[in-house]
This record gives structure tokens, sequence and C-alpha cells, in this order.
């Protein structure tokens, strides 16, 4: 079976719909955000304190290189992996890429009271979302199926997910 690689934005439900899919579907579940911790023994904020966003982007592109070898798999994105065209090339080698939108007010409201996101640390992380995403959009829509998650569950989406794609 292909993988199935979820993308999105911050907040829209990648991890939870992905450990989800994993128990449905007994598949292995893998996070890039994860591989990075793991490959660098840094979290992600320390990532972005200490080396900056864009050496965050070279180590994301390797750990997307190495996720994308696997079969089998439920693979979790960052929120910023679609900005790499070659990125997603690679993720569709094995996998169907399945987009989870979610409105800027429903990931604000997610988000708010959470710290580890570094992009969003910010005065007005409202109006920082809105312009990420607007600006994400077109990225985001290099997808295989998108999955409009505002009135559903995790289990709904993972449901959903299962159904479109035939599984
Ligand atoms: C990012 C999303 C984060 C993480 C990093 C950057 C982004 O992952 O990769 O903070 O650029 O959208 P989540 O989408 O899992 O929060």
């Amino acid at each position: 079976m292909k993988n199935i690689v979820l993308t999105g934005f911050m907040g829209a439900g990648k991890s939870s719909v992905g450990k989800k899919l994993s128990e449905m579907l007994g598949l292995a579940v893998v996070d890039t955000d994860d591989v990075i911790e793991k490959d660098s023994g840094m979290d992600i904020e320390e990532i972005f304190s200490r080396l900056g966003e864009v050496r965050f982007r070279e180590m994301e592109k390797e750990a997307v290189k190495k996720v994308s070898s696997l079969k089998n798999h439920i693979i979790i994105t960052g929120g910023g992996v679609v900005l790499d065209k070659e990125n997603l090339r690679n993720l569709r080698k094995n996998g169907v890429i399945v987009f989870l939108h979610a409105s800027p007010e429903t990931i604000y409201n997610r988000v708010r009271n959470e710290t580890h996101r570094p992009l969003l640390q910010v005065k007005n992380p409202l109006e920082k979302i809105v312009e990420l995403l607007e600006y994400r959009e077109s990225f985001y829509a290099n997808n295989d199926l998108q999955i409009d998650t505002e009135n559903l569950s995790i289990t709904g989406v993972a449901e959903e997910i299962k159904k479109r794609l035939e599984i």
C-alpha cells in the first residue's frame, strides 16, 4: 500500500488524525518533526532559536528524503513541508498526499494555548495564521486529496480519508 502523507497547517490535526489512522489501518506512523528532533538531538524550538528557519528547512528536507523511501506508513509532515516542491515530489513517489484543511479561527483556537510552535510565538498569532495561510494556499493545493476538517472529529477525518482512498 502507498504511504498516506498528511499535509496541512499547524493545528490542522495532522498528528491526531495520523495516529488514529495508524490504529485503524494497522500501519506504522512517522512524523518529519520527530525525525528532525531525533537526528539533531534538538527540539524544534531550539533549532529555530539557535540555527534559524533556513537551517531548519534544510534539515526538514533531509527528513523528508528519509521518510519518502518508506512503504506502508502514515507520514505526518510539518506545516511548512509543502513550501519545497522537491519535498512533495519525494513524498509522492511512494505516497498519496492528503491535505487537511481548517479555517484560521479553528487553527487559532487549537494552538492559542500552546507554546512549542516558534512561528506562532508572536504578538498577534491570529493575524500571523491568516498571513501564513494566504501565502501557503497555493502550496497546500498541491495535493491528491483534500479533507475539510472543520465539522469533523478526529475519528471522522480518519474515516473520511479511509473512505475517499477506498481502503
Ligand atoms: C511549521 C510547522 C511545525 C514545525 C515547525 C514549522 C510550519 O509542525 O515543523 O514549527 O512552518 O508550519 P506542525 O505543523 O506539526 O505544527
